[in-house]
């Protein structure tokens, strides 16, 4: 699979978060030097930055295997205690969405993540007891896109907590190249950072633009990527100058025109374009406070002067 085959296998191959990459390599040496497993990892931050990709990383630098999940995939405890048992020593175990599992699956974690082992119950009512199962020394690394959300028990049995940060504009013109040599696709620097520059600071969507604009190089021009046909197949998707999408247009503008420039509940706002809370909250919002556009506050969501700059409309106030 193509989208798989981009993602950078070890650290030599992924460009950016600096700081993250250099503690977790120093983390993983010292666990292999002392035959251990690594202590667990929880990887925090919008998503579409690599928690994923890093989470196959540290497992392949560890010279571990990885199995993955997903906090909605386990729905019961027994689920979990399945894949448990299942783990070779220093194993890593990923759960995507860790914020997403449930009560009574979370503490079976606890005990798994605390001391290597499962408290099982046996029989019901007064004769009920539990009886304890070792499991293999494994690394848990947790991703989730808010870490507010997960409780606290959970979060302080994490002993490396990393959060991943928008990546800038010559970082995702590396990521650009890099993946343009692996698709085969010919490109200028000048097209990389164009399409890095339109990607909010995102690599899975500068990889996304990267293909679109494949796309019409290869129908309509002459399949390279020059800093203008990036600019006439992005312009003609509808991204903007600052990345923003069609979603991102009308939530702003939702709230320039219809809430003179806010503040407007997150719940209004949702109803009013038409988009889950959640989705707004996760994938949309954090990249509009990151570049100025947008501010929560306690009375809700207000757009910036900037932002109305950006539109070229009247500040509401
Ligand atoms: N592809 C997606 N994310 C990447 C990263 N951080 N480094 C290199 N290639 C990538």
């Amino acid at each position: 699979m193509v989208e798989y085959s981009l993602r950078p296998r070890y650290f030599n191959e992924y460009i950016g978060q600096t700081q993250v990459k250099e503690n977790l390599k120093i983390y993983i040496e010292a666990a292999k030097m002392r035959g251990e497993s690594l202590d667990h990892v929880l990887l925090y931050g919008p998503p579409g930055l690599g928690k994923t990709t890093l989470s196959h990383i540290i497992a392949n630098e560890l010279g571990v295997n990885i199995r993955t999940t997903s906090g909605p995939a386990i729905e019961r405890p027994g689920d979990l205690a399945a894949i448990l048992t299942n783990l070779q020593p220093n194993d890593l175990l990923f759960i995507d969405e860790i914020h997403r599992l449930n009560r009574s699956v979370e503490e079976v974690l606890y005990p798994a993540m605390e001391d290597y082992a499962l408290d099982i119950m046996i029989g019901k009512g007064p004769s009920a007891r539990s009886i304890r199962l070792d499991l293999s020394p494994f690394t848990l690394v947790g991703a989730t896109t808010r870490a507010g959300s997960l409780s606290s028990p959970l979060r302080d049995r994490f002993g490396v907590m990393s959060r991943l940060e928008f990546y800038n504009v010559d970082e995702l013109t590396l990521i650009v190249e890099r993946a343009a040599d692996l698709l085969n696709v010919k490109i200028v620097g000048e097209g990389a950072r164009e399409i890095a520059s339109r990607a909010r600071g995102t690599p899975r969507i500068a990889n996304r633009l990267l293909k679109r604009v494949r796309d019409f190089v290869q129908v309509r021009g002459d399949g390279i990527i020059t800093e203008q046909a990036a600019r006439d197949a992005l312009d003609r998707i509808q991204v903007d100058k600052m990345g923003l999408d069609h979603v991102d247009h009308r939530l702003l503008m939702a709230i320039i025109e219809k809430f003179r420039g806010g503040p407007v509940g997150l719940g209004t706002l949702a109803a009013t374009i038409g988009e889950e809370a959640h989705t707004i909250e996760d994938v949309y919002e954090p990249y509009l406070m990151q570049i100025g556009f947008l501010q929560r506050t306690p009375r809700g969501r207000m757009v910036t002067m900037r932002c109305c700059e950006h539109f070229k409309v009247e500040w509401p106030k």
